[in-house]
């Protein structure tokens, strides 16, 4: 089969423009095939919700040693619990999900809501604030910093750290160059770090105990260390900094959940549905695969469109809408498979409270105008204005 009649695409998923209001692009592609040739980058596109889950449902197939879409990423990113693939996944992902996983972490949820509560209260107190520093960001960062332990003298970098460490999994672009930057930074800390430097009983400490118990090696300390610096903050940042948006800009929704608390995980589910925190991550393919149709050779890139997946009309009805009462339990959001979301559960815990917190006291938010944050992967907001509230 020749080129041009193969789906294929010139557009640049990186390019500002794109990364503003990917969707439009998003459709044109999943119009175009199940897998589109990104003739810029070399880079197949995994546009459709059925090939995004059955690609990740197949990791011998689709490996993550292609998580990201630059080999200087990959390779920096050899022996971590993202771009490896089973057995030696596994024996990474084992230390995480007795940290993470539901029943560890349920015990939290009393504390994590309190302190949303908290937090809520004092922004109402300020009545003008803004949703994204002082709130998406502020929270998951007080929670998951005490979880692991993490040094106050190191916090004020992490959001910078944390918001590299996605865009390097694009292209080869100038956000990734400017990222790699911040990332070698995180990598040196993490490098320097001892068991003592964690808090004691936090989950950071349990990662040296996993390697002096001989379960892991002494060298995935630091990439298992990186899993929960980055992963856990930039997504659950963006997650909540999105339902704020969502939510003051659907005021008809926003009076349901109001109306019937018990709608808050279904929101949240429908707020990850709409706009994914991450909106893609790439594979590659280890043997030659066919695609709705379409052969893709072995050691091809591909980019699983996690964003464009919740977004298919072949899946979801009126994927466009934005609905609380919709629940789409299998959204793409937190992956699917081998590598779904290690911190979905704390994720879940972390937004649920600041939903149901401004849920019990805010009628209204009166908004400022919304600036959006670029990044390769991670779609957010840069900062969300609250001018006003009408409480009630
Ligand atoms: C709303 C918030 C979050 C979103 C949208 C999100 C999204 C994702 C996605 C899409 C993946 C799959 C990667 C793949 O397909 O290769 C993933 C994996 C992962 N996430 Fe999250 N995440 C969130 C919160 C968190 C939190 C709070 C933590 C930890 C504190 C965390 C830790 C991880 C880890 C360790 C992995 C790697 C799992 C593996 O490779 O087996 N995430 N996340």
């Amino acid at each position: 089969m020749t080129l041009t009649r193969t789906p294929h695409s010139d557009v640049d998923l990186f390019s500002d423009e794109v990364l503003v209001d990917p969707y439009p692009v998003y459709r044109d592609l999943r119009e175009r095939g199940g897998a589109v040739h990104l003739s810029a980058l070399d880079v197949w596109a995994v546009p459709r919700y059925a090939d995004v889950r059955r690609a990740l449902g197949d990791p011998a197939t689709f490996s993550s040693s292609g998580i990201a879409l630059n080999e200087p990423v990959n390779q920096m990113l050899v022996g971590s619990v993202l771009a490896s693939d089973p057995p030696l996944h596994d024996a990474l992902r084992a230390v995480l999900s007795e940290q993470l996983g539901p029943r560890a972490v349920r015990p939290l949820q009393a504390g994590i809501a309190d302190r949303a509560d908290r937090l809520v209260e004092a922004m109402i107190e300020q009545g003008a604030f803004d949703a994204v520093t002082d709130l998406a960001v502020a929270f998951p960062f007080s929670v998951v910093f005490d979880l692991i332990g993490i040094p106050d003298e190191v916090r004020p970098k992490m959001l910078g750290w944390a918001d590299a460490t996605f865009t390097v999994f694009g292209p080869m672009n100038g956000r990734t160059a400017a990222g790699l930057g911040a990332i070698g930074e995180m990598f040196g800390w993490l490098g320097t770090l001892r068991a003592e430097d964690l808090a004691e009983g936090s989950m950071g400490r349990a990662v040296f105990t996993a390697a002096d118990q001989g379960r892991i090696a002494p060298e995935s300390c630091i990439p298992l260390l990186s899993a929960y610096t980055a992963a856990g903050l930039d997504t659950t940042i963006n997650a909540i900094a999105n339902a704020v948006h969502l939510l003051a800009t659907h005021p008809e929704q926003w009076d349901l959940v109001r109306a019937d608390p018990g709608l808050v995980p279904s929101t949240l589910n429908e707020v990850l549905r709409h706009d994914a925190p991450v909106q893609g991550f790439g594979r590659r393919v280890t043997t030659e695969v066919e695609i709705d149709g379409t052969t893709i050779a072995a050691g091809s890139q591909v980019l699983l469109l996690y964003g464009s997946g919740n977004r298919d009309e072949r899946h979801y009805a009126d994927p466009d809408r934005f609905d609380v009462t919709r629940n789409p339990v299998d959204h793409l959001s937190f992956g699917y498979g081998t590598h779904t979301c290690a911190g979905q559960a704390l994720a879940r815990i972390e937004a649920q409270s600041v939903i149901a917190a401004l849920a019990g006291r805010v009628r209204r938010f009166h908004l400022g105008e919304p600036v959006r944050h670029l990044n390769n992967v991670v779609r957010g907001l840069e900062r969300l204005p609250v001018e006003g509230l009408e409480l009630g």
